[in-house]
């Protein structure tokens, strides 16, 4: 490393009142120009089919008019848009975009490549998949082994993520009916150790192959016969090809063993797009089981053992588990490396396993922390010393490095990697796996396998079809100036982990009287949550109704004001939260916990800052946000309390 990530932060931003302007204007009249040049040396031989007299038409006039005219409104409106860059906002997870990710986005849009094939999109399908690589080596995946590629968010990431996961499961039981139908005798090895005739397993047997030998045994399959006979009895046997209403029914009458529905165990943190993703691929948002969550808001492993035996004993099958890293509402990471533990001890005492991912879309680059610029990782008492202070532990250090165990992860370069909208990730563990869900369209189809890169086509092996190749260019720009490494998006990330832990520590001791702050416990990374209590409020409907109050004095929820600084807020409910509960409602003292679970969706809500401003803890930053919000919520709080607001203190 050469100069420290400290003084390149400066140049990373266009800055919260557009410090680098002229950097960007520079930069974004370099790309108009490139482009123009490059219109008019392709074969200037073709002449002009806009002569500059068409330009003094009256419809040219008109048409120029109304788009100037269009564009100044739509200017105009804009300045009601949300703050993102400022330090004044402290809401969702989102924050200012880094000046590569808006040039190289900026400059790829006037070419528009589409990423769904590498005939219309030559250059950014390339750039896509090192992006892949980049975001597979900061996780720690074998580079030789993963396959990935991005989307446009983390819901269609964690989408795939589910269909793959399914696919594996039930690949098994394609391949036992495949191979009996084309005589073949396949082996394969049992996750309690020991090998078996696939023909001779039961139905609960054959859903609980691990991963890697499902995979195996689909490479030996296409080995074992005529490619064409092995895709017709494939097809005769997957859930992919004949759906689940009639899968269920041959599965019931080719075992007569009429296994329970699968699940899909979630941690009760999981995001909402979880049951939406579980409703589409049609596994049923009832077969979406809640692991519960101890009281850092992680995953809790013990009760995660419990459920596991308990699903085993009534021979239910697994379809995934999704762990989380960077929770959505407090940014908790999971102790995958725990979790991972659990799952080894049910494969050796109950024989049960399952597809392990986890949706790090929030938290994932939170992984440069611990990647070193060649690649190896650093630990936690060497980040600690060199950063001098007391983060990371190295609980967090091992739960992260527990990404590169963990069969899929989702990791959204357009939360933390600071890059504009629509860009998020699929990394897969073993690469294999995206044969299960590949379609070919006839109209896209590649020639040659060898010749064309078929692995480049991405439109074969993903959900999504056309996809902007300028948020491909985007990421990539951005990890060319901040790699996703120790140098780069780890200093970021430890930055603002810097920013949190203070906001955290200045609403603890903060002295707001009459009102009183209760701090949540201290984020696994930067999202701080708080609510704010009054001696008059003694119920949990009260406190509920004034939380509510003081957030919509903090929000753009309400249209007659511009507020001061900006936060969130969620509802924590049970049973999900449980686990996590108990010390808050104590040091609110106005619910028991019984009361608390009878509260039903009420539950108690949270005002939430995501702490993704990177000059936060600055040194001597330019403004001092940290004040500025407790003396924007004591305000806030009194005017939430005001009796004109018709404010009713015991509801
Ligand atoms: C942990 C987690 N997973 C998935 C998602 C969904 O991501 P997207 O909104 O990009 O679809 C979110 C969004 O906040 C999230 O926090």
């Amino acid at each position: 490393m050469t100069a420290h990530p400290r003084d390149a932060l400066k140049a990373w931003f266009l800055g919260p009142q557009a410090e680098n302007a002229e950097l960007l204007e520079r930069l974004v009249v370099e790309s108009l120009r490139d482009h123009v040049f490059w219109r008019r040396n392709y074969h200037p031989e073709d002449g002009v089919a806009i002569r500059e007299i068409d330009k003094r038409q009256e419809g040219y006039e008109e048409a120029v008019g109304a788009l100037t005219q269009g564009l100044m409104g739509l200017l105009a409106e804009l300045k009601r848009d949300v703050p993102f860059f400022s330090g004044r906002y402290k809401g969702h997870m989102i924050g200012e975009q880094t000046l590569a990710s808006q040039i190289g986005y900026f400059a790829t849009m006037l070419y528009n490549p589409n990423n769904i094939a590498l005939e219309i999109s030559p250059v950014t399908t390339r750039l896509e998949l090192e992006v892949a690589e980049q975001l597979a080596r900061m996780i720690g995946y074998d580079p030789a082994r993963h396959w990935g590629h991005l989307t446009s968010g983390g819901t269609i990431a964690n989408f795939e993520a589910l269909w793959l996961a399914r696919g594996v499961r039930y690949l098994p039981v394609a391949a036992a009916g495949a191979a009996a139908d084309l005589g073949l005798g396949l082996w394969v090895r049992l996750p309690t150790g020991g090998t078996a005739p696939l023909a001779e397993l039961p139905l609960w047997e054959l859903l609980n192959i691990t991963n890697e030998m499902a995979l195996d045994l689909w490479d030996r399959l296409w080995q074992s016969a005529p490619r064409a006979d092995v895709r017709q009895a494939l097809a005769n046997h997957s859930l992919a090809a004949i759906g689940y209403q009639e899968y269920s029914r041959r599965l019931a009458l080719d075992y007569g063993d009429p296994l329970p529905a699968g699940v899909v165990l979630v941690a009760a943190t999981a995001h909402y797009s979880w049951e939406k993703i579980a409703r589409a691929l049609g596994i049923g948002s009832n077969q979406l089981l809640h692991v519960p969550v101890d009281g850092r808001f992680r995953m809790d492993p013990d009760a995660l053992w419990d459920q596991v035996r308990g699903l085993a004993h009534r021979r239910q099958p697994i379809l995934a588990l999704v762990s989380v890293c960077g929770s959505t509402e407090e940014s908790a990471v999971d102790r995958l490396d725990q979790v991972l533990q659990v799952r080894a001890r049910a494969e050796t005492d109950l024989g049960t396993t399952f597809h392990l991912h986890s949706d790090a879309c929030y938290g994932g680059y939170a992984a440069a922390v611990l990647r070193r610029a060649d690649g190896t990782r650093r630990s936690a008492v060497e980040i600690r010393e060199l950063a001098g202070g007391d983060w990371p532990s190295d609980d967090w250090a091992q739960a992260i490095g527990a990404l590169s165990q963990a069969d899929s992860v989702t990791v959204d370069p357009h939360k933390m990697g600071y890059v504009p909208y629509a860009a998020g990730a699929i990394l897969v563990r073993d690469g294999r796996a995206r044969h299960l869900v590949a379609t070919d369209p006839p109209y896209l189809s590649p020639v040659d396998r060898a010749e064309t890169g078929t692995e480049q086509f991405l439109g074969r092996y993903i959900l999504e079809g056309s996809k902007p190749g300028a948020s491909a260019a985007s990421v990539w720009l951005s990890h060319k100036v901040i790699p996703p490494d120790e140098r780069g998006y780890g200093y970021l990330v430890e930055r603002t982990v810097a920013g949190a832990r203070r906001l955290h520590a200045a609403l603890t001791a903060a002295d707001l009287s009459p009102f009183r702050v209760i701090t949540l416990p201290l984020p696994d990374i930067n999202i701080v949550c708080y609510l704010l209590c009054h001696p008059s409020l003694t119920t949990l409907g009260a406190v509920n109704e004034f939380n509510e109050r003081v957030y919509a004095r903090l929000s753009l929820a309400r249209s007659d004001q511009a507020p001061e600084y900006i936060v969130t807020r969620t509802r924590l409910r049970s049973p999900a939260y449980d686990g996590a509960i108990g010390p808050i409602l104590d040091s609110l003292g106005v619910a028991s916990l019984e009361e608390w679970k009878t509260s039903g969706t009420d539950g108690l809500v949270v005002l939430r800052s995501t702490v993704m401003d990177p000059f936060l803890a600055a040194e001597s930053p330019a403004s001092d946000h940290i004040g500025g919000l407790l003396g924007a919520l004591r305000r806030a709080g009194a005017a939430a309390l005001a009796p004109e607001e018709g404010f009713t203190r015991r509801s």
